[in-house]
């Protein structure tokens, strides 16, 4: 595919860790240091406006982990786009692998989801990936296929463009095993096709396709030097100030 040049785009997923006062903190302290990629976290509901205050007049995007297919109404303990977009957020993670597999999202659950995030104007981050099984059983390309079609499902090509993708491997999330270099850029290079296929090359060229899984200081930038890889999402490494800024000045050192 003719070279697109796209940003790097870097991502903390806190998960469900960390206090407003300890969320402050960080945020504060990740301003202070230089990066190059964009970067974003995203953080528990209950810290979303005390990081996006403290991210303000800084480059660092502030999102939330999940949001609510529904606009409002009766949905007990549900958190809708708008709330999240009245906190300060400008983006938000759908369809997580623990989502998926702890609370039963599926991909028509993850296209309401997004389709609610666009209404807002906050930026979608869709997770993609197969399980162990899968893989092992050679149908990791199926899985992606499928996920991305469905989830996208009904959207235009300026709204896909405008997702970041993260192709997260179940198999290689919280568990030290990072996907080899080959396995990544097979995946982003399928996808990318996919997209293509569907929502025309201009979209599939621009998109944002994130790895994520296991990603540490030491794995970092050999993962961002990889062409069709254009960022990372980076879940226990995103805990400490000091390991998520060497991942972020690891892309100093890949080639871009
Ligand atoms: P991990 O998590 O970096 O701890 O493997 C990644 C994720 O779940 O987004």
């Amino acid at each position: 595919m003719a070279h697109v040049h796209r940003p790097k785009v870097i991502v903390g997923n806190w998960k469900m860790h960390k206090g407003i006062a300890e969320a402050r903190s960080f945020v504060t302290g990740l301003a202070l240091s230089h990066f190059t990629s964009l970067v974003g976290l995203a953080v528990p509901y209950t810290c979303l406006s005390a990081a996006a205050e403290a991210a303000r007049g800084s480059a660092i995007m502030i999102g939330a982990q999940n949001v609510s297919d529904n606009e409002d109404g009766p949905f007990t303990g549900e958190i809708s786009s708008k709330m999240l977009k009245d906190t300060g957020a400008t983006f938000a993670i759908v369809g997580h692998s623990e989502r998926r597999q702890h609370f039963h999202e599926d991909d028509t659950l993850v296209n309401n989801k997004i389709k609610r995030l666009i209404e807002s104007g906050l930026r979608p981050l869709m997770c993609i990936g197969e399980t162990l099984e899968q893989h092992q059983d050679g149908k990791s390309h199926q899985v992606l296929h499928a996920q991305l079609i469905n989830g996208f499902r009904g959207l235009t090509p300026g709204q896909v463009e405008h997702i970041i993708v993260a192709y997260e491997p179940v198999w290689a999330i919280g568990t030290g095993k990072t996907a080899s270099p080959e396995t990544v850029e097979a995946a982003h290079a399928y996808c990318r096709k996919v997209i293509a296929s569907a929502w025309g090359k201009d979209t599939a060229e621009h998109i944002i396709i994130q790895y994520g899984g296991s990603v540490k200081a030491d794995n970092a930038a050999a993962l961002l030097a990889l062409s069709d890889v254009d960022g990372l999402l980076v879940g226990g490494a995103s805990l400490a100030l000091e390991s998520f800024t060497k991942i972020l000045h690891a892309q100093e050192h890949s080639k871009s």
